[in-house]
């Protein structure tokens, strides 16, 4: 099947309908906040909390707030420390929340801005010119207004013509961002196709939540799919995608738009990310790894060959039981590279943050899977082979 993308200047080969990625691109927000001076904050905040409510306390009508600790977050969860984009007042006992200040309609709004970054090094990676991209999808968990997209503000700070809109699977955005672009690869839709993932989970991050607090970063991430016909010579061809979708409420957030209805609930702890860890946990890891082995089954592929898994990043335990089971064996660093330490969750951004960082020593022809799984329950995978 060989189709050309009618309204943009036709490339000297003609199109295969075969999806690979060209390039990667990532921003880092300067700032980051360690365990240490998280949970000096929180504990702070507990403390305050505590002397206030001292009476209610003692009468046994409250409970006290406990402590949050270093030891018990880096062990539970592999997280060290996060990137944010507004750290000093995170930390402020009084405010516990990023303060974002508000931009007029003129300036181009912060998830754009960050996103544009990751998508310029995204370009300049792949040596593509913006005017030669097609489409931007704009995939990540949360969106800084309902319009105009995200997306089409990123479209117009690169110069693109074509199309552009926002999909939000959580953390899963942006491996079905990926297949959506490969799709119009596929189709001969588009030939270039920019997937970016602008993260600020800190805004939707109840910092005064001890089971919480510790969990997200801040992160933007982009994706360059096209088709083969036009990619450099190092790519990774997509071998396959496939996504997953499963309701559950253990991963769950109450904002949104007809909270008017009830603006006095705005400020309740539902309105923020809300989870039952374990239950996640548990009910994840076998689906993720089944879907995986599925996969690799029907690609005639056998997972113990994969040379290397870059996984959602929430949790290093889930990611050592799923690699496990994948691997046929204990996965090292090498073979599921982490970076949940310095980056903590980065939602749907984590497992390209891994990828991005950690593939270039890959040799051609090494095989590799791209996997996101989260709320909705929601999971992706990408099974990629490297080229050239
Ligand atoms: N500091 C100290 N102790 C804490 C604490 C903190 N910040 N937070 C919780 N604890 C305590 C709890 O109170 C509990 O104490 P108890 O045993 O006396 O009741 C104990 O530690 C265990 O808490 P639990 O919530 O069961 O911990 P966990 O081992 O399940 O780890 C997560 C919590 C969130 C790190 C883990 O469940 C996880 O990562 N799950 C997957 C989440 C995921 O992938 N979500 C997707 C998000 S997009």
């Amino acid at each position: 099947m060989q189709q050309t993308v009618s309204d943009k200047a036709s490339s000297a080969r003609p199109l295969t309908g075969r999806p690979v990625i060209s390039a990667t691109g990532l921003f880092t927000p300067e700032e980051s906040i360690s365990n240490e001076e998280l949970v000096a904050s929180f504990n702070e905040y507990a403390d305050r909390f505590n002397a206030s409510n001292a009476e209610a306390i003692e009468a046994g009508e409250i409970e006290p707030m406990p402590h949050s600790s270093v030891e018990f977050i880096e062990k539970a969860s592999g997280i060290k420390s996060r990137h944010v984009m507004s750290k000093a007042p995170i930390l402020d006992p009084d405010i516990m929340t990023p303060r974002i200040e508000d931009r007029g309609n003129d300036q181009i709004s912060l998830m754009a801005e960050i996103g544009v970054i990751a998508a310029k090094q995204a370009l300049e990676r792949a040596g593509r010119d913006a005017k030669d991209v097609d489409a931007v999808l704009c995939a990540a968990s949360n969106m800084q207004r309902p319009y105009p997209a995200m997306a089409i503000e990123i479209q117009q700070a690169l110069g693109i013509e074509g199309f552009g809109f926002d999909m939000n699977v959580a953390c899963s955005s942006a491996t079905f961002g990926i297949q959506t672009a490969a799709d119009y690869v596929r189709a001969g839709n588009a030939r270039s196709v920019l997937v970016v993932s602008p993260e600020i989970t800190s805004g939707h991050l109840n910092w005064r939540d001890r089971d919480s607090h510790f969990i997200f970063g801040d992160v933007a991430t982009a994706v360059l799919v096209e088709d083969a016909a036009i990619a450099p010579e190092q790519h990774w061809e997509i071998l396959s995608t496939k996504l997953k979708t499963v309701f559950s409420n253990n991963i769950r957030n109450n904002f949104g738009f007809l909270n008017r209805a009830h603006p006095e609930s705005i400020g309740e702890p539902d309105k923020l990310f809300v989870q039952e860890g374990r239950k996640v946990f548990k009910e994840v890891v076998p689906m993720v790894a089944e879907m995986i082995i599925e996969e690799a089954e029907k690609l005639q592929m056998n997972p113990a060959t994969l040379r290397r898994l870059w996984l959602h990043q929430a949790n290093a335990g889930m990611n050592r039981l799923i690699a496990q089971r994948v691997l046929a064996h204990e996965a090292n660093s090498d073979e599921s590279p982490t970076v949940l330490d310095t980056y903590g969750n980065t939602s749907s951004a984590g497992s390209i943050i891994a990828f991005h960082q950690h593939s270039d020593d890959l040799a051609a022809g090494d095989n590799g899977l791209i996997c996101s799984f989260g709320a909705g329950y929601s999971a992706g995978t990408v099974f990629v082979r490297k080229v050239a």
